[in-house]
């Protein structure tokens, strides 16, 4: 990987652009470093003068006192100008990066499945949170200092040669080897660091893996495996860590022999001003030393900091072009339609459609079907059939590719997104719940829903009773993923949710035959409520919910191959009849 050592312009410059809403943060910040760098260096030479004026020529304790309290005074006035500068660089870090988070969510979310289908979640999380955070220090930590350091240097070394060039020639010569030494080490801590990125991404994707899939890996009895697949990335992110400690372990002592170095040169010189014939003016001297020694300080910090500063800023910036490219991204956005009023009390036809989600590998192939208007059809056949992919298309999930899905006259895909959603409640198979109480999952978090219309429908898909049976009843906290319920118990959840959304089209997705027997009759009743006298499409695995079903629907790898009522069905003795039979066997 060829590390950059220049920074992206053309990123920097849209990264400056959010600055635009904080500008008047941004200049008061830059006030208070700037002042700061311009006038910490005029310290030293009100020392330098106290030790000439009042120690060596006349020995005049009380104005020395006075100077002292002043000094004391430019100190204070320097810390309160560090806090501001701290607080608000910080501010606008806070700021920039909370705008450019909820840009990109709000970009995320309006993206097709398609996207999240092939990007990794790990990917994404580190985009939201951890590329923004490194994006933060550009303005917290990285730009605003640099120029504040870059003033201080100017200053420092426009007051030293002001003061005796001679002496400052002496003691800038160490510079250029610091120079040399903030070089090679700028480059070790690049390494370093990347190193250290690669480690911890591992580090987080093995955790956050093998979290989830906890159950397999104690069910495989993989414990003693994982455990060394972890050491083994753990020994990895230590030395990651190590190296990156080495190299400033080594730098720090340099940069502190070198600043010796300059104090000493300067010493040396100050010396053999004695030797000649004409003696120096000690109290003079005596200052200047005083003066330097400060000086030599005050340059080798930003010095030493401009190396780490700078690839702060280019970390950021480098992060941020991963941000932007997502930004930009506007294929995967889903195409949004007009039509904002419309009869949904209509029939809902597909006309030769055929889709896939990945190039031509076709999962529905040339289906034509039409549902009554509140009517019920319903869908069955095996796992990978395409039933749910047909409730994708519906909810617009995914686009087809070809054919036709009309609502009476109109295609679906003219309809505009949220409208459509807000007409089509969708029970999928896997109902995700999100961390919070049973009664946000119902509502999610809609203020318009009031507990009241939540309890009345619960009762009527007939899950008060388990809801109640909760600890803290709807108040009840559902874990990350949901959980300690069960998939029927998420779905009736989602029952629930879709019972208080009244839509006027109702997809029920059923959750797979793993639901006990309790749950199963519990489901059973909710989809016959759900589903009467609306248009309905129910993917059922139990048949028995499905025998009152105006249409049933056999779909076998992407096709049609029966159709017809319950009744019909079976005197066809086909493959429903088959499946029927085997389930009827079980019982
Ligand atoms: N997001 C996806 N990306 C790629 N292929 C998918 C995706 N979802 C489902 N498939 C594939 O599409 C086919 C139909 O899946 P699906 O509609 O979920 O079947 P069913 O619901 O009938 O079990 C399967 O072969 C499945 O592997
Ligand atoms: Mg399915």
């Amino acid at each position: 990987m060829a590390s950059q050592t220049k920074l992206d312009l053309k990123v920097f410059k849209r990264l400056i652009f959010f600055v635009k809403s904080y500008r008047k943060i941004l200049i008061f910040s830059l006030l208070c470093t700037l002042t700061l760098s311009a006038l910490t260096p005029l310290r030293p030479m009100i020392i330098g003068s106290m030790v000439n004026d009042y120690i060596i020529d006349s020995q005049n304790g009380s104005a020395l006192l006075n100077w002292t309290l002043i000094l004391l005074g430019l100190l204070l006035f320097e810390g309160l100008f560090q806090f501001l500068n701290a607080y608000f660089s910080n501010l606008l870090a806070q700021s920039v990066i909370r705008d450019i988070r909820k840009r990109l969510f709000k970009h995320l979310v309006s993206f097709r499945m398609k996207y999240f289908d092939k990007t990794p979640i790990g990917n994404l999380v580190t985009r939201l949170v951890s590329d923004i955070e490194a994006i933060s220090e550009v303005f917290s930590s990285g730009l605003i200092d640099i120029l504040g350091d870059l003033l201080m240097l100017i200053v420092v070394i426009a007051l030293m040669f002001f003061t005796n060039w001679h002496l400052s020639l002496m003691v800038l010569l160490p510079i250029p080897l610091l120079l040399i030494a903030t070089r090679i080490f700028a480059k070790a801590m690049r390494r370093a660091f990347q190193q250290e990125r690669l480690q911890v991404t591992r580090l987080n994707t093995f955790v956050q893996e093998h979290i989830s899939g906890m159950s397999i890996v104690q069910l495989f009895n993989r414990e003693k495996k994982e455990y060394a697949a972890f050491k083994e990335i753990n020994h990895g992110h230590k030395q990651a860590q190590i190296n990156a400690v080495w190299a400033f372990s080594i730098f720090f002592p340099v940069v502190e022999i070198l600043s010796s170095l300059s104090i000493a040169l300067m010493l040396v010189w100050g010396g053999f001003q004695f030797l000649g014939d004409n003696q120096p003016d000690a109290g003079k001297m005596y200052k200047e030393i005083f003066e330097f020694t400060l000086w030599i300080n005050m340059l080798f910090r930003p010095i030493r900091q401009l190396a780490d500063k700078f690839n702060i800023l280019q970390r950021g910036v480098v992060r941020a072009e991963r941000v932007f490219e997502i930004l930009d991204m506007n294929e995967d956005v889903q195409e949004q339609g007009k039509i904002t009023s419309i009869d949904f009390n209509q029939s809902i036809h597909f006309k030769d459609v055929s889709f896939a989600y990945i190039d031509e590998d076709w999962v529905l192939k040339n289906l034509n079907l039409s549902i009554e208007k509140g009517k019920m059809v319903a869908f069955v056949g095996a796992t990978g059939a395409g039933k749910t992919s047909i409730v994708n298309l519906l909810g617009r999930f995914y686009e087809y590719q070809k054919g036709q899905i009309l609502l009476g006259e109109t295609d679906i895909q003219e309809l505009e997104l949220a409208y459509l959603r807000k007409n089509i409640a969708i029970v999928l198979q896997d109902v995700f719940l999100f961390s919070g109480t049973i009664l946000n999952n119902i509502t999610l978090s809609d203020p318009d829903i009031s507990r009241e219309e939540v309890i009345i429908a619960s009762k009527a898909v007939g899950a008060h009773d388990f809801i109640m049976r909760l600890p803290g009843g709807y108040d009840y906290e559902v874990g990350e993923r949901g959980g300690v319920l069960s998939v029927g118990q998420r779905q009736l959840l989602a029952f629930i949710r879709a019972y208080v959304y009244n839509p006027h089209i109702l997809i029920l997705d059923e959750a797979t035959s793993s639901v006990d027997n309790e749950t199963e009759t519990l489901i059973q009743h909710a989809t016959a409520k759900l589903t009467k006298g609306r248009t309905s499409i129910v993917i059922a695995h139990r048949l028995s919910t499905i025998q009152k079903a105006d249409n049933i629907i056999v779909l076998e790898r992407g096709e049609i191959v029966e159709m017809g009522s319950h009744a019909d069905l079976i005197e066809k003795d086909g493959y429903y009849r088959k499946l029927y039979d085997i389930q009827f066997a079980e019982k």
